[in-house]
């Protein structure tokens, strides 16, 4: 069985979690709970990965293997069926680059939580926050004019388009980015019941 270093409130894991389970091979992780904060080091995870960040994955050969998108071309060797990633042609570099955006809003979501959660008030800077912001805004607005799937057709763009659009409701609750793009919203309300998304619903806050 691989072990994958998880937490439940995180976006990138709860990304290979809905790829495992969307591929059929759920069945072949036991996820181990952990603890992460940027501020700390999470000692559980440092001797499969240094950067001491989730998700980390350990083969059954013990070599582990991280961040999320080396996990998942990993997991995705692992099927005959290439769907959910191509494995070449200009689609494969589509879903590439449609997964580096989603990841990339999640990073600036990420980066605008750490400065109004965890720093020190008197040490924070809203400059950095609206920089964020902007960048989440400007990736929702981009994938706001693509075509998305919500059916068995999904691919990579959707899990991790998904899995950030959870985040943002979860950390971001008063973040209204629905209003200005009912296509993106209509999207998410019918990603969100499928199987793989109702089972990786990040915990109550
Ligand atoms: C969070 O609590 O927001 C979080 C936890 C783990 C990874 C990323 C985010």
């Amino acid at each position: 069985m691989m072990k994958l270093f998880s937490n439940p409130a995180s976006p990138y894991v709860r990304k290979v979690l809905v790829f495992a389970a969307e591929a059929g091979i759920a069945d072949r992780l036991v996820t181990v709970p952990v603890t992460v904060l940027p501020t700390a080091t999470t000692t559980d995870v440092t001797a499969d990965n240094p950067l001491a960040k989730i998700p980390t994955l350990v083969l059954e050969s013990g070599e582990s293997l991280f961040d999320s998108r080396v996990i998942i071309e990993y997991l995705a060797t692992l099927t005959p069926d290439h769907r959910l990633l191509p494995v070449s042609g200009p689609e494969r570099f589509r879903v590439l680059r449609a997964q580096a955006l989603a990841d990339g809003l999640l990073d600036a979501a990420l980066l605008a939580r750490y400065e109004t959660f965890l720093r020190p008030e008197n040490l924070r800077w809203p400059d950095w926050v609206a920089a964020q912001m902007g960048k989440i805004d400007r990736a929702l607005d981009h994938f706001a004019t693509l075509p998305l799937a919500t059916g068995d057709d999904l691919t990579l763009v959707e899990i991790t388009l998904g899995s950030a659009l959870g985040y943002l409701d979860f950390r971001f609750p008063g973040f209204d980015w629905r209003t200005t793009r009912p296509g993106l919203a209509a999207f998410f309300a019918a990603i969100s019941q499928r199987p793989s998304f109702t089972a990786t619903v990040p915990p109550a806050a």
